[in-house]
């Protein structure tokens, strides 16, 4: 079973070939309207579930509007309405939406429970996103690098903030497609080890560095990303943006990288907060391409999983 749990655990050619397949399928529908199908139907006769058991706008509509282009069907479903939220086991509930849909796509809390869904189901299943890690906006987000400035390889992509799922999945993609990283947030929030030495363990770099200024001197691409993640809990929000307040991107901070540095936000954001309105409607910024190519990446993504 082809599934797609993250990135480190896919094939750094095969995911060569997913961005290379996500532009010329962008390229092929290029200004036609959302609701058209693309030329080819891969999907025809497919069902695919989309489940969530956090909020989603993007992952939502670009998964949902992916298959649809691509001659597919799908479910929406609400973890909280399904009784995989009232005690039905994660395996049960695998085995028979298998007898139903062609394919799953899960948003959830912990990653076991994508494993455990990916261990029991006999139709592939997507990540979209756990507390640990969030591989599709990854993708998306190298798609939108390249398509901006050329080969990620060799760039130096710096993450600002709390070192959370998205980052972990930046790291990652550092390690897969040969990339240097540098962090920079407070000692609490670091990005858990295993995602550093995972990276580096691939020959690339990961720096550590508190200073944001230091960091992002010669950053090819400089990201954010909310400082209270939906499995946060409300009560930790006062003292993150207490530790994060020095690592907002802003206008100066943009200006100590490099003249064309990118800047890159997953969104939702927070304007004022982790980025200033400024960066974010600003020359430099490509968020709106990011979240684009959410729908590309994913499709491409959807076609290697059933191999079609
Ligand atoms: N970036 C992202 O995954 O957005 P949603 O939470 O809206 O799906
Ligand atoms: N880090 C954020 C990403 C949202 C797409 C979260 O998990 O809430």
């Amino acid at each position: 079973m082809t599934h797609f749990l993250d990135i480190h655990k896919t094939d750094a050619g095969e995911l060569r070939r997913m961005l290379d397949h996500a532009a010329a399928m962008k390229t092929a529908r290029a200004g036609r309207p959302k609701g058209m199908p693309d030329d080819e139907s891969p999907l025809a006769g497919r069902m695919v579930a989309l489940i969530f058991e956090k909020p989603s706008t993007r992952t939502r509509v670009s998964f949902d509007v992916g298959v649809r282009q691509m001659g597919g069907q799908t479910m929406v479903l609400s973890g909280n309405d399904m009784q995989l939220g009232h005690g039905e086991t994660i395996a049960d509930t695998a085995r028979v939406l298998s007898r139903y849909v062609d394919m799953i796509m899960i948003r959830t809390f912990e990653e076991t429970t994508l494993q455990e869904m990916a261990d029991h189901a006999t139709v592939p299943v997507i990540n979209g996103l756990t507390n640990r890690t969030h591989p599709c906006q990854i993708m998306a987000d190298i798609l939108t690098i390249e398509e901006h400035r050329g080969p990620v390889a060799g760039k130096k992509v710096v993450w600002c903030g709390d070192g959370n799922n998205v980052c972990a999945s930046f790291l990652h993609a550092a390690g897969q497609f040969g990339f240097d990283m540098v962090f920079t947030g407070p000692p609490t929030l670091d990005p858990e080890a295993e995602f550093i030495e995972g990276a580096r363990a691939k020959g690339v770099s990961v720096e550590i560095e508190r200073d944001p200024i230091r960091a992002v001197a010669d950053a090819d691409v400089v990201v954010a990303d909310t400082w209270v993640s939906m499995h946060d809990s409300q009560t930790t929000k006062e003292r993150r943006h207490n530790q994060l307040r020095a690592y907002q991107v802003n206008t100066d901070l943009m200006a100590r990288a490099k003249p064309d540095a990118l800047f890159m936000h997953c969104l939702p954001a927070h304007r004022g907060e982790e980025v200033t309105s400024e960066v974010m409607d600003g020359p430099n910024s490509v968020i709106f391409d990011e979240a684009e190519n959410r729908l590309h990446a994913q499709k491409a993504i959807m076609r290697w999983c059933l191999g079609v």
